[in-house]
C-alpha cells in the first residue's frame, strides 16, 4: 500500500478511555467519539466525609513464602478458596448472597505475584468497550468471550461520607445520569457496614455500566489492602463478545422483588423508566430511597441499592 492511502488511518488515534492507566485500552464506539471528559481512576480515591482511606494499608499480610496460599495455612484465606484454578470467582451467582467475605492477599503477604487468591488486583483482562446505546446513554460492552465466574473490571470512584452523599444526590436531577452506589454489607452481630463511590467526576470505566434487570454481571465487595471494599464486577454468566455488560443496580440478581421492592415502584414518582430490554423487566430504575431522606444518621435498615447480604464471621483478613 503507498504511504498515503496509510496515512488516514495512522493519524487516527484509537481513544483509550482509561488513558493508559488500566492494563489494556479501552475504546469507544463509534470511532471519533467520545464520553464526556471525567478524571479516570482505576482505583479509590479517598472523597469528601469518607471514614477510611481506601488507599491505607490495613490488613497484615500471610506468610506463605514456599507452600501456595491455601486455607488452613494462608492467612488470608478463611475456610474455602475465593477462586478456582481459572481465576474464577468460586462463589457466583445466587450462591453468592450467603459467601464468604473475599480477602484477596495484599502487598503484605509474603506470596508471589502468581498466587491464585490474586485475581481483582491484576486488573482487566478482557478488552471492553464503551458504546454508544441507543436509550441509556453510554453503556459498556466486551469485544471477548468471558467465562462465567471470572473479574471483569471494578467500579472505582470518590469513596464519600453519607452527607457528601444526599448533598451531592439533592443536586441532581432527573435528567442526570445517576453514578453513586451505596453499598451495604451484612457484618457479624447484626452490624451494617455501608460504602458510598461516587464516580461521576473521578472515576474508572466502571461507571459505564447500565442496570439491568437481568444482569449479566454480579458485584461483589473485594478486600485487598484497605477495609474499604473494591466493588468488583464478575461474570455471573458466560458472556459472548459485543454483549453489553450489565449489573443489577439494586444490588439484588436477577430481579427477585420482595413486596416492599413493589410497593416503593408503584409509590415512586421519581422513578426513570428502565430501558433493560429484559423479559422481566421491573419498568423502572431501581431507587434508593434511604439515600433521599433528610439529613441525618445514616439508615442501618435492610432496603438499599446494591445491598450485599453477606455473612461475615469476622472483621479482618487475619
Ligand atoms: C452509572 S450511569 C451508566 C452510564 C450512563 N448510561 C452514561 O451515559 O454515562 C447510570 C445512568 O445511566 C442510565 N441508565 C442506566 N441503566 C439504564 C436502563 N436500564 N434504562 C435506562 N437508563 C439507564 C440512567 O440515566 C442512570 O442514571
Ligand atoms: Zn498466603
Ligand atoms: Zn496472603
Ligand atoms: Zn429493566
Amino acid at each position: 500500500m503507498a504511504a498515503s492511502e496509510e496515512e488516514p488511518e495512522a493519524l487516527m488515534e484509537q481513544l483509550d478511555v482509561a488513558r493508559s492507566l488500566e492494563n489494556l485500552p479501552v475504546s469507544a464506539w463509534p470511532p471519533g467519539t467520545e464520553p464526556e471528559p471525567f478524571q479516570y481512576t482505576p482505583d479509590h480515591v479517598a472523597g469528601p466525609g469518607g471514614d477510611t482511606d481506601p488507599t491505607l494499608i490495613t490488613f497484615p499480610g500471610c506468610v506463605c513464602l514456599k507452600t501456595p496460599c491455601l486455607p488452613g495455612t494462608c492467612s488470608c484465606l478463611r475456610r474455602e478458596k475465593n477462586y478456582d484454578d481459572n481465576l474464577c470467582l468460586r462463589h457466583i451467582g445466587s450462591e453468592a448472597k450467603c459467601a464468604e467475605p473475599v480477602f484477596e492477599c495484599n502487598v503484605l503477604c509474603q506470596c508471589s505475584d502468581h498466587c491464585r487468591n490474586r485475581v481483582v488486583q491484576r486488573g482487566l483482562q478482557f478488552h471492553l468497550q464503551v458504546f454508544k446505546t441507543d436509550r441509556k446513554g453510554w453503556g459498556l460492552r466486551t469485544l471477548d468471550f468471558i467465562p462465567k465466574g471470572r473479574f471483569v473490571c471494578e467500579y472505582a470512584g470518590e469513596v464519600l461520607g453519607f452527607p457528601e452523599v444526599q448533598r451531592r444526590i439533592q443536586l441532581q436531577t432527573i435528567h442526570d445520569s445517576n453514578y453513586i452506589i451505596a453499598v451495604r454489607e451484612h457484618v457479624y452481630n447484626g452490624q451494617v457496614m455501608e460504602t458510598f463511590v461516587d464516580p461521576t467526576s473521578i472515576g474508572n470505566i466502571g461507571r459505564f455500566l447500565n442496570h439491568s434487570c437481568e444482569p449479566n454481571l454480579l458485584m461483589i465487595p473485594v478486600r485487598i489492602n484497605s477495609m474499604v471494599p473494591k466493588l468488583a464486577l464478575f461474570a455471573a454468566k458466560d458472556i459472548v463478545p459485543e454483549e453489553e455488560l450489565s449489573y443489577d443496580y439494586s444490588g439484588r440478581f436477577l430481579n427477585l422483588l420482595d413486596s416492599e421492592d413493589k410497593e416503593r415502584l408503584d409509590n415512586g414518582k421519581l422513578r426513570k423508566p428502565c430501558y433493560c430490554g429484559a423479559e422481566s423487566c421491573a419498568a423502572f430504575l431501581p431507587y434508593d430511597s434511604s439515600l433521599y431522606r433528610p439529613l441525618e444518621k445514616p439508615n442501618t435498615g435492610e432496603e438499599g441499592k446494591a445491598e450485599q447480604k453477606r455473612v461475615w464471621p469476622h472483621s479482618g483478613g487475619e
